[in-house]
Formats: structure tokens, sequence, C-alpha cells
């Protein structure tokens, strides 16, 4: 879900719109709009749909200088006009947008009801409009703590009321909330691309913390009442980073743009003295690398497969066993922390709740955990002991491509680094180097090949459901390119080990099922090659990721080759184009695919 919210001297409407549609990609099934209108109070309007539809409702004179809006995902209450944001009290007097969840909402659902409340959504967040205006203090900042006090749960809101019209107040628990500090105009957003074309002064409030915006000042207290002291930081990005940029989608965009985000994740790391890489944010000297004994990964989604990369290559060059988990299913199931074992979480947000839930219980259980993290200063990234930024920019394709293949070259320069630590030898140190430094050139070579790609695309669309393989250091690659095509162009895709294909999925196998076998030239080719043959004695359809033509592939797409180490994360590029085209090829909503959120902030 999304905030944002605007006090200054400009017209609020149009610009909360703009605010909500750069938002849009963490949440587009309902959006709503609050604006404290010149002599008639507060005004409210909800759509279900795109920011597009909230814009169609809007009535011609909706006039003010102050107002927050809300885009959303749905969580509790299906989407619809009453249960979009902003929630108001009876009299219209409060209005509250607010991302997270509220867990003890049915408690004072009840107990509000049990008190002749009378409420209109099936939404958590709408309690908090009627413990807003049923607080006693005498000012709005009193009034939000009362109700806070209520809540059990975590929060990021923006509150407007009738009678405190100079003000907004919003706080912030376990959902981020960032103030944008202009001239003669203050906002305040869940997310800075809401904000960077009006500012790139920002102060980022930690959890437990309020804030106060007026139009010519803002301060900062914790939801005791105590002040906080915080000085404005610079966005590292510029707001031009978030437009399409002549694309028609921001994927193809973020695809296109991979020769110089891979280049930025290396850049200034490099040392080639003693072939290895400095990662100043790990905050772990070699001492205490030659103790780590394993290495966990956790993630969901996209991060997850970057982190089956990173076990890999954990385990290959720096000899440490490794392994991935999905961090969703680690914080359920009551794992054993061991004091030796290096924990690593990765997020391109830096805010999916399930990763920070895992990092907050193993914290809690004395855990050393670092984060692989794209936005800087983020709560991943502020409740790890260290990391490394994989600098990927901004991402704001629903789907996770540039930030994916980012993230897998930052696992690649920390098994570089811990294997230079333990026993990687200067020679393949040295080797992995030139590897590193070869990808840039090579992803621009594979993105250069886009057109056959999107011929092949035309034929797979056809496809019923797809089959994924791959062995070892193709198998999360066939991971994500499944997830890729199902997220995107909505075809049913499975991947297996290519290992296991005939231990059971070999069953699915005829024509109308074709497989994208992944075959990186190493050790497991031939072995590889006995799968294809098994697949096309079943008469199934063959698209081969490999770096030569396949004689049993119906059609093979040919990628340079780099170290057997790294040629994972070039195979994974040519399959973000096929899921790409697939979808394009549908018909599909390319950057924002039915039911997803770019960032899943709830549990
Ligand atoms: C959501 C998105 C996925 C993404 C995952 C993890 O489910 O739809 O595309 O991979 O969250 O996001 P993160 O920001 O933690 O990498």
């Amino acid at each position: 879900c999304g905030i944002v919210g605007y006090i200054g001297k400009r017209d609020v409407a149009p610009l909360l719109l703009e605010g909500l549609q750069r938002l849009e990609y963490r949440g587009y099934d309902s959006a709503g709009i609050a604006v404290q209108t010149r002599g008639s109070g507060l005004k409210s309007v909800k759509a279900k749909g795109r920011v597009r539809d909230l814009e169609a409702k809007l009535p011609k004179r909706f006039a003010g200088t102050a107002g927050i809006a809300h885009t959303r995902w749905a969580t509790h209450g299906a989407p619809n006009d009453v249960n979009a944001h902003p929630h108001l009290d009876p009299e219209g007097k409060v209005a509250v947008v607010h991302n997270g969840i509220i867990d003890n909402a049915s408690d004072l659902r009840a107990k509000l009801a049990a008190d002749g409340v009378e409420l209109v959504s099936e939404t958590d967040t709408e309690v908090l409009a009627h413990l807003v205006a049923r607080a006693q203090a005498d000012t709005l900042e009193g009034r939000v703590q009362e109700a806070l006090r209520h809540i059990d749960g975590t929060y990021g809101i923006a509150v407007l009321h009738a009678d405190f019209p100079d003000r907004i107040v919003v706080a912030r628990n376990g959902s981020p909330v960032v103030l944008g500090i202009g001239e003669h105009e203050m906002l305040v957003a869940s997310d800075v691309a809401a904000l960077v074309s009006h500012t790139r002064q920002v102060v980022t409030l930690n959890d437990g913390e309020m804030a106060t915006i007026k139009a010519d000042d803002y301060r900062t207290y914790t939801t005791e009442g105590s002040r906080t002291s915080t000085s404005p930081e610079t966005v590292e990005w510029a707001a031009e980073s978030y437009d399409m940029g002549g694309h028609d989608t921001y994927m193809h965009k973020e695809i296109s743009e991979q020769a110089d985000s891979v280049d930025r994740v290396l850049r200034g790391r490099i040392d080639d003295r003693f072939a290895t890489v400095h990662l100043g944010g790990l905050n772990m000297d070699a001492r205490e690398a030659r103790g780590v004994r394993r290495v966990k990964i956790l993630g969901c989604g996209s991060a997850y497969h970057a982190g089956m990369i990173g076990a890999q290559l954990i385990e290959e060059v720096a000899r440490i066993p490794a392994d991935a988990e999905p961090a969703s299913e680690f914080r359920y199931r009551n794992a054993v922390v061991d004091p030796d074992c290096l924990y690593i979480a990765v997020s391109q947000s830096g805010e999916t709740y399930d990763t920070l839930a895992a990092v907050q219980e193993l914290k809690r259980k004395g855990a050393r955990v670092l984060g692989v993290v794209n936005v800087v200063g983020s709560a991943i990234a502020r409740e790890t002991d260290g990391g490394v930024y994989v600098h990927a920019g901004p991402e704001v394709c629903v789907v996770s491509t540039k930030c994916f293949t980012n993230t897998a070259v930052a696992f690649a320069l920390l098994a570089l680094h811990l294997g230079r630590i333990r026993d990687l030898s200067v020679a393949d140190g040295k080797r992995l180097i030139a590897g590193l430094r070869r990808l840039p050139e090579q992803i621009a070579e594979i993105l250069d090949g886009e057109e056959a790609i999107r011929r092949l695309a035309a034929e797979y669309a056809q496809a019923r459901s797809m089959m994924f393989v791959g062995r070892v250091r193709g198998y999360p690659v066939a991971r994500e390119a499944s997830l890729k095509l199902k997220e995107v162009s909505y075809i049913h895709a499975e991947a297996y080990p290519a290992s296991e294909l005939k231990h059971g999925p070999l069953a699915l196998i005829e024509p109308a099922v074709p497989t994208v076998a992944i075959l990186p030239d190493d050790e497991l080719l031939e072995k590889n090659r006995a799968t294809l043959e098994e697949i096309k004695a079943r008469h199934g359809r063959i698209l081969a990721v490999a770096h030569a033509e396949q004689e049993k592939a119906d059609h093979t797409i040919v990628v340079p080759r780099n170290e057997v180490e790294l040629d994972p994360i070039l195979m994974g590029l040519p399959l973000q184009l096929l899921a790409y085209h697939t979808a394009l090829c549908l018909d599909r909503d390319i950057d924002k695919p039915r039911n997803l959120a770019k960032s899943v902030t709830v549990e």
C-alpha cells in the first residue's frame, strides 16, 4: 500500500494524484483522497480500481491546500469503495490513511460497536478514525497518541482533522513514513518515490516516532510525546530515475538498464592487488569471517531465488555450507538459531514484512544478520548488523528484474570476499574478478538479442503450462524464470531440478507443455543433455538456454560464456525478456500484474 500527504500553498488534489501514481506499484486495487477544503471541512473521495479511476471520480471543485491519499493492496476486506482509505469518523472530521495491520482490530471493532459506533467498512483501519475522533486531548497530536495506545500491530499513518486544518500528524511503527521537506510546503509518504519530484530533502521516521507537518515547519517526537532530533538527508536518486525514460513499461526499462546497474554494484569494490573485493558495509573483520561455519540466506519471491544463487556461490567459491530458505517459512517454523551461522536477509525494498520479522526474530536470539538490500536506509537495512547494498536504483515494476540480477552479483562479491579470506587462491580470485568485469558487456550482448526472443515468445505464449528445469547451478535460474513467467503472463509454470524430472513431472510433458532448460557449460552438461533426450522422447518441445546451439532443443538461446560460477547470472537475463514478451503478446498489465504488489508489508 502507499500513502502520500501534502500541506502547503499549492492545490493539493493534483499533487496527491501524482504522488499516488508514483506509489501505485505498491498496491493498486483501490485508492482514495481526503482534502481539507477551504470553508467546508474535510472532503473525501474513494474508488475501487486504479488511481485513474479515482481521478475520474473527483468533483471539479475539490480545492484545498492540505490532504492525504492512499493506494491499497487489500488485506482486510475486499477491494471496494468503502474499504478504500482514507477512513473517516461518522461526523467526517477525522480522516486516516494507514499501511500495516492492526492485530487487535476485531476486539476494537467489537468495543466500538458496543459503544454504539456504526462501522461502515470491513477494514482494520477504520477503528483508528473512530479512536482519534473520540480521544479527549486538546491537541491533534495528543488525540492520535491516545488512539495509538489502543493499537497492537504495525502502522504507518497520516491523520487529517477538520478542527486542526494547519497540520497533518503522522506516526510510524513497522511501516515506513518519510517526510519531504520543501519550501513553504511539506510532504509525507510511505516511499520517497512519491516525494522526489518535489524535494530530495527527506526525514525518515523511526519506529515509535511521530511527526507533525505544517506548511512551514515540522517536528518529530515519540508516541509518548518526547521530542526527537532529526535532520534531513538527501535522496540518492533523482526524480528521473523513477520515470519510464522512453520505454513503454517499467519492466522493459529495468531489464534494459542492467548493463549499467551491474556496473554500479561492482563499482569501487574490486581490489586487484589482493584479488578480492571490499565490502565496507559488512562490519565483519577477517577473523569473524573465518569463524562463520554456515550461511543461511532468507528472502521472499525473487529475493529468495537470488538468495539461492547466493548460497550456491558462497558454498562453491568460499566453501562454506550455505542454503537459502523463504523468509516467510523460516519465521514460522521455530528454527534452531546457530551462533556460528551467518544469516543473510535479502530484499529489494528492505520492507517485506516476512523478511523483516525473520530478521527481528534472529536478532532477538542473538544471531548475526547481514542484509543484501536495494533501498538504502530501509527497515531491513537498518535492523541488520551490516550488509551489501545492491545499488540497482529504483525498481518500479512489480516483478523484479534488474534488482534480482544485481543481488546475484552482490552475492558473487560476497562469496569472493569470504573465499579470499579462507581458501580461494589468488589465481581463482583473479579469474572471478575478470569474469565479474566482463558481465556488463555480456549483459548488453544478451539484451541485443531481444528481437529473436520476442519471436520465440510469440510462439510460447500459446502454451497451457511451461516447465523450467536446471541442475545445480541452473536450478535457481529455472526457479526465477518460472516465477517471472507466472507473475507477469499468468501462464502456469513449474520449476524443477532437471534431475528430478523423471521422478514425477515427466508425466506432464506433452507438446502443449514446453520445457525451458538451463544448460550451462559445466561438468553437468552431459547429464542435462540426457534430460533433453527424456523430454524429446515424450514429444515435449524444448527451449534451451545454453552457450551453444543444442541439437535436441527446438530452439536455443545462446548466451556468452563467463566463468562457470557466474554463468547462472547471465542465463537469467534472456528469460526475463521471454517473460516480458510473452506477457506483451497476451496483453497483460505488465508493470502491475493482477493480485500482486511490489512490497508486501503485511503478514
Ligand atoms: C513481493 C513481490 C515480489 C518480490 C517479493 C520480495 O511478493 O511481488 O516480486 O520478489 O515481494 O520483495 P523484496 O522487496 O523483499 O525483495
